[in-house]
């Protein structure tokens, strides 16, 4: 239907075969199901709009009480799915009662539900409903079309979106809907200041608001509710962790992925995307209750998956304040006051009336002048309502003091993903969880504590007997000649793979069920090569300049010819090692032993004459930087190309950081460090230096820096504390850098001295993320892949080294793609490094002090 069909009709009134001609063409087109209303035309009760290309949903006119077939509501279902479930309604409150109601898209783009003419033929179409948008933009050519997704939109000719009906949800939540505190708008404008709210119907047959709305926490802290008639809280989601609504401990909801993030335009909002795409909807029903349900592939039915509240202390407050909830065994709630409060009514309390929860007996040390208030760990809770988050507090230990030294915080957590959250006096809504890990610290006087203290003391006592027991076990164990070497190392192991996961069962869980060792070769035996120095001088023409590779960070590099033919690289390190030769020997022949197929291989070494030599297999495409920052080169790495590179990158990292037997920190990972071999596979190369060079396998201080600036991690650059993290943090950069195709340094020269990583984050923080992709690659890549790399790369470039994910958790995240990822936090410390760029290369080593470094702060929303 062409768009000026209705103005062309009148001017050919005149040829009256014309018009029926005309006629007869316009009633065939109606009769097809159409995708679109185009501006001025309506669609009628007999028709409906069905989605495309895969017509999921449908759009028409449908009576939801069969006992009252007329009266109908304009509405969008699932197609196909019998019996008829409705996710949107427009005219909810008013209902068209007439024969011809219909669906107009007016000249000025707006959508409104007509009701037709009245049964007497004389009133003029009344108007139900309106997406009021007549005052947008004029410029004309709007349509109107459904989605596969069910989302019904209003369009201008050039694409752009102005009005959308996820934007003003009725009781259900569909994939790709995000939920804000205000209602989204056209994009760019700001949002709008409608509350978005998913209201229930009214029955099960009127789709009239009902009295239950479920919406996010308007005070902004992240929190999900559902109210009753207005004010009153029904359910309460609880805290956002990063991962999932800390009251509701059902994994698949968070594998499937809310992601929680903050805009400009919406501030706080998450964003609902489910596996199973459109078949999977959150709605809430009549009597309250928020239920998750799936379609069945075998018999294409709605199967409940999921629903809140599901028990009575899942209803808000149920135990009033200070009180704790836990179901017991006949399914009924049973409320406790915490320690250190007694019930406010005795005898309504024991009567079963918590309504006013318990009061604090005996009161804080804080509010009678005595001093000794400490904190009890309650374990496994639903953290109550009304937390405070204490944005400037970047420790346990701050947080703590933070809520000593207030005498109405009740309590205090901090975690990684959290932050610091403090609580006031009265803390509502704490329900026992069966599973999780989730602890709140709970204020209480020393005479509390104390009772707790001879527990502890007995518990001590206990445990140093248990201790020296299994002490002299595993001094047995060891005479026995038991090698207990491997015992220590799986055990560290096993700490190092949980620390950052701990928050986040889901992700433990699925690290568990990725297997790592595919690639590793530690199991082959190895023998390493001692050339002597002759050799080595005929295989390199006497280390000639043309022979030379390049300058690495310990020393300069040839390309060397063994008499057999055989090609490789010999690194030449400077003198100073500070180590003796054997002891030198010793690491060589370590670090010789760690193979993986994305690290270099070491095949020899020759100490000879004060020569510390390390021959390595020869890489012919040599290294990443000079592909990525190379313009003659740059095209040939293509997205698949760069993904992979990153994914072994990450492996390589892997094995060195946990599976290999030596631990090693890398200390210099970057672009010109990353070898790439003939099918173009990366390969880490200087690994071990820094441990041939004399220092600790832990974290560590050093006065000197080691490392490539624009790399270092915040706390390696200014305190020289480094850590495998201090990797994962030169591992973001080397993401970023393999994405935008540029050097981290040269992010220096522009952007208001924002490093690399403080650049990504205002473009991501601005929904400008794309436009860091290579313009080289952008034509060929996922951009949803590439979106995900670089929310990966800010999470390893945050300024907190416990905040940023370890290696293991990295890989977990780049090869998984349902799993929703926590919000990077703003990088604050700005290295600024104009000053260091003046010295001529960033290839070579650098050592500089803490005075040359200089800080600015990025303000974060
Ligand atoms: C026609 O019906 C409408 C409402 O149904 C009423 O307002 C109007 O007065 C009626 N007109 C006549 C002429 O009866
Ligand atoms: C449109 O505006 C009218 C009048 O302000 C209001 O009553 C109605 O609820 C609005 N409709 C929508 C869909 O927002
Ligand atoms: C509310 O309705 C749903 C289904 O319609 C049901 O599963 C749930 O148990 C009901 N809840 C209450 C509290 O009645
Ligand atoms: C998709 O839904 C089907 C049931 O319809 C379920 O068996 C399958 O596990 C779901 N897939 C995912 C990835 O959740
Ligand atoms: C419980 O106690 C509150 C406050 O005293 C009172 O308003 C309420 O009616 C009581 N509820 C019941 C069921 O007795
Ligand atoms: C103390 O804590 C209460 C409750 O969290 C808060 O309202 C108040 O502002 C805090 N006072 C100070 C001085 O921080």
């Amino acid at each position: 239907m062409g768009g000026g069909g209705v103005f062309r009709f009148s001017s050919m009134a005149s040829s009256p075969r014309l018009l029926v001609l005309l006629l007869a063409w316009l009633c065939c087109a109606a009769a097809e199901a159409a995708d679109t209303i185009q501006q001025g035309k309506s669609l009628s009760a007999a028709e409906t709009l069905v989605s495309t290309p895969e017509g999921v949903f449908e759009v028409g006119f449908f009576p939801p009480d069969p006992k009252q077939p007329s009266r109908l509501y304009l509405g969008i279902w699932y197609r196909g799915i019998v019996p008829r479930t409705v996710v949107w309604v427009a005219n909810r409150a008013a209902p068209a009662t007439s024969a011809a109601p219909s669906l107009t898209l007016t000249e000025t783009g707006e959508l409104q539900v007509l009701d037709g003419t009245a049964a007497n033929g004389t009133a003029a179409p009344s108007l139900l409903w309106s997406s009021n948008t007549s005052r947008a933009a004029l410029r004309g050519g709007y349509y109107a079309s459904i989605q596969d997704s069910g989302s019904l939109q209003v369009r201008s000719d050039d694409g752009t979106l102005s009005w959308d009906s996820f934007w003003h949800p009725t009781d259900t939540i569909l994939s790709g809907m995000q939920i804000a505190v205000r209602a989204p708008g056209p994009p760019g404008r700001g949002g709008t200041n409608e509350r978005m709210l998913f209201t229930s119907w009214a029955s099960e047959t009127d789709p009239a608001p009902g009295r239950y709305a479920l919406g996010l926490d308007p005070a902004g802290s992240g929190q999900a509710y559902i109210w009753r008639d207005g004010n009153d809280i029904y359910w309460r989601s609880g805290q956002w962790t990063g991962v999932n609504f800390i009251g509701i401990p059902w994994r698949p909801l968070y594998l499937s992925g809310f992601s929680l993030s903050n805009d400009r335009d919406l501030g706080l909002h998450y964003t609902y995307t489910a596996t199973n795409t459109s078949l999977q909807r959150f709605v809430v029903q009549p009597n309250g209750t928020d239920i998750c349900y799936m379609v069945k592939k075998s018999s294409q039915e709605w199967e409940t998956v999921w629903l809140q509240p599901s028990n009575e202390c899942e209803y808000y407050a149920a135990c009033g304040p200070n009180a704790k909830c836990t179901v017991g065994q006949d399914g009924k709630a049973k409320c406790t006051c915490l320690k250190g409060f007694q019930p406010k009514l005795w005898d309504q309390w024991n009567a079963g009336n918590w309504s006013e929860g318990c009061t604090r007996n005996p009161p804080l040390g804080c509010q009678v002048n005595q001093p000794g208030d400490g904190f009890l760990p309650i374990g496994n809770i639903k953290w109550p309502d009304f937390s405070y988050w204490m944005s400037t507090v970047a420790d346990e230990t701050g947080c703590k003091n933070a809520c000593l030294n207030n005498c109405s915080c009740g309590a205090y957590v901090h975690t990684t993903t959290t932050g610091c959250l403090v609580w006031g006096d009265k803390l509502i809504d704490i329900h026992e969880l069966p599973t999780g890990a989730y602890t709140l610290n709970l204020k209480l006087p020393a005479s509390e504590l104390r009772v707790h203290h001879t527990v502890w003391r007995i518990a001590t006592i206990v445990s140093a007997v248990v201790l020296f027991v299994l002490l002299a076990c595993l001094v047995l164990w060891w005479r026995r000649g038991r090698n207990i070497k491997d015992a220590v190392h799986r055990s560290w192991r096993s700490r190092q793979s949980s620390t950052w996961s701990q928050q986040n069962s889901a992700m433990l869980d699925i690290s568990q069920s990725i297997r790592f060792d595919d690639e590793v070769e530690d199991g082959k035996s190895h023998e390493l090569k001692v050339y002597s120095l002759d050799r080595i001088k005929a295989a390199t023409c006497n280390f000639s300049d043309s022979n030379k590779l390049g300058e690495g960070g310990f020393g300069p590099v040839y390309m060397g010819t063994l008499p057999g033919g055989e090609e490789v690289a010999v690194k030449r390190l400077c003198r100073n090692s500070g180590q003796g030769l054997e002891e030198f020997k010793n690491e060589v022949i370590l670090i010789a032993k760690l193979q993986h197929r994305n690290l270099v291989r070491l095949l020899g070494c020759c100490l000879q004459r004060e020569e510390k030599i390390l021959v390595y297999e020869y890489m012919p495409n040599k290294s990443l930087d000079a592909f990525l920052f190379n313009p003659e080169k740059q095209g040939l790495l293509d997205w698949s190309k760069r993904f992979d590179i990153i994914e072994g990158i990450a492996r390589g990292l892997l094995y060195l950081h946990r599976d290999s037997r030596l631990r090693i920190v890398h200390r210099d990972l970057k672009a010109s460090n990353i070898l790439l071999d003939a099918d173009m596979n990366p390969k880490i190369s200087d690994f071990g230096m820094a441990r041939m060079f004399g220092g600790d396998q832990n974290q560590f201080n050093t006065n000197r820096v080691v490392g490539t600036f624009g790399y270092m991690s915040p706390e390696y650059a200014m305190e020289g504390i480094f850590s495998v993290k201090s990797d994962v943090y030169s591992f973001g950069v080397l993401i970023l850098e393999i994405i935008t195709g540029k050097r981290a340094v040269s992010f220096h020269y522009h952007q208001d001295s924002l490093n690399i990583a403080g650049y990504a984050w205002r473009q991501w923080n601005e929904d400008k993320a794309t436009e860091l992709i290579d313009p080289l690659i952008r034509a060929s890549c996922s951009v949803r892949q590439v979106l995900r790399c670089i929310h990966i790369a800010l999470l390893c470039v945050q300024d907190h080294a416990d905040e940023r994910p370890d290696i293991p958790t990295v890989i977990i995240m780049l090869s998984s793609d349902s799993l929703s990822l926590p919000n990077p936090r703003p990088p604050t410390l700005m290295l600024r490094g104009r000053e260091l760029e003046s010295s001529k290369s960033s290839e070579n080593e650098r050592s500089h002090s803490i005075g040359t470094v200089s800080m600015t702060q990025l303000h974060g929303r």
